[in-house]
């Protein structure tokens, strides 16, 4: 019988969770330059498909090539895409049954961009590796960048259209669920926040037309996906900038998505502009996490310097999310859920190959695999 809130199971748009402990979407920028995956993703992802956690995310895979953040993003765009993914997913599920999800996620004027470890500068159009951007308006993220194309209207058709596209190859790998990246100042981000949307036409302006895009592109993905399945969606819960996106405004897209059949909501925070103020530290976004929990009824994820076993529990056990996500904690430590499991005298599932490795003080960490 479980006793902690962490590890009681969650059902999520019909998707069993073991626990409340969830891997969150982390880029590796080392896919092949078709965005493609490639060895590196069988091991980062098959080292955390081993973690104990109940859910496992594939990092943010670009709708289209003009999408990827740099030249080493995955993609779910092509054929070739979708074969490579395969590949890791058939190794994956070989040796692991954590379910898996995927972000799908469009960059907009956040593309074109080096990998994060060779300094992360927009790369021009003109260069090898670099590709015009796109965004609702033509404001550049950072000043000096190029500006980006505002979309028109058969341009955002296509961008529909490509996320569903890759909604329908996410379903033919088998995904468990889908997450539509709303957060962190990428596309659907762009769209939302006044800061990046100046329009004057239907998606631009009111609360309600910035919204539109976003939900539209809910919609497609929603029907793309077959229906038994969890698609849920990761927003910024606030710009942490004056005259930006607002909680009050996360809260309302919350209820818009709930009511189009969003299975879950992640809270997240930031991204969308360089002179965001960010009060870091512990469970920093956990209070935009309990705004959204308070005004819909699907679960809700908070996700953001939670680190300690205790803090997680706390997150969970006084209401202010239904899980957590981890993201820098499970790379550190991609065993963070068995350790947790010990301190709260819970069990894991290990592999058989690592069943030896039980301690000895935790007779009843490791449990047997459902029958
Ligand atoms: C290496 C790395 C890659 C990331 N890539 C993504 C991504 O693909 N999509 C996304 O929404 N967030 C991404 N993030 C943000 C994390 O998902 C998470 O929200 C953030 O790191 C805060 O959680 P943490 O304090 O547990 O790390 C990334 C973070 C890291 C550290």
């Amino acid at each position: 019988m479980s006793q902690s809130f962490l590890f009681k199971p969650l059902s999520v748009g019909g998707l069993e969770l073991r626990n409340r402990i969830v891997i969150a979407p982390m880029c590796q920028y080392s896919a092949d330059e078709e965005g493609c995956m490639t060895d590196w993703h069988m091991i980062h992802l098959g080292h955390l498909a081993l973690s104990g956690a109940a859910l496992l995310t594939i990092e943010a895979s670009a709708v289209e090539a003009e999408g990827r953040i740099t030249y080493g993003d995955v993609g779910l765009y092509s054929d070739a895409n979708e074969a490579a993914m395969a590949r890791v997913l058939d190794s994956v599920r070989r040796w692991s049954d954590i379910p898996v999800a995927i972000q799908l996620a469009h960059a907009g004027r956040k593309a074109s961009t080096e990998k994060p470890w060779l300094g992360g500068a927009q790369i021009p159009t003109d260069s090898i590796h670099g590709w015009q951007t796109v965004s609702a308006s033509t404001l550049p993220f950072a000043q000096g960048q190029a500006p980006p194309q505002a979309l028109d209207a058969k341009s955002m058709s296509d961008i529909r259209a490509a996320f569903a596209a890759s909604a329908k190859r996410a379903a033919r790998l088998g995904l468990d669920a889908i997450q539509i990246h709303c957060a962190h100042g990428y596309l659907l981000h762009q769209f939302l926040s006044p800061l990046a949307n100046r329009r004057d036409d239907a998606y631009g302006g009111s609360l309600e037309n910035r919204m539109r895009f976003p939900l539209e592109v809910f919609d497609a993905v929603r029907n793309a996906f077959p229906a038994a399945k969890p698609v849920t969606v990761r927003v910024s819960g606030t710009d942490w900038a004056p005259g930006g996106w607002t909680i009050e405004e996360t809260v309302a897209l919350s209820q818009a998505l709930q009511a189009r059949g969003c299975s879950a909501i992640h809270v997240s925070s930031g991204g969308l502009t360089p002179a965001q103020q960010i009060p870091l530290g512990p469970s920093y976004q956990v209070p935009l996490a309990r705004a959204v929990k308070q005004a819909v009824q699907v679960p809700v994820i908070a996700v953001g310097l939670i680190t300690e076993f205790e803090q997680a529990e706390a997150v969970i056990s006084t209401g202010d999310a239904d899980c957590i996500a981890l993201a820098r904690a499970i790379l550190y430590d991609p065993r963070w859920p068995w350790h947790a499991a010990a301190h709260f005298g819970e069990s894991v599932q290990a592999p058989d190959q690592y069943l030896r490795s039980q301690p000895r003080q935790f007779k009843q960490l490791f449990s047997p695999k459902p029958g």
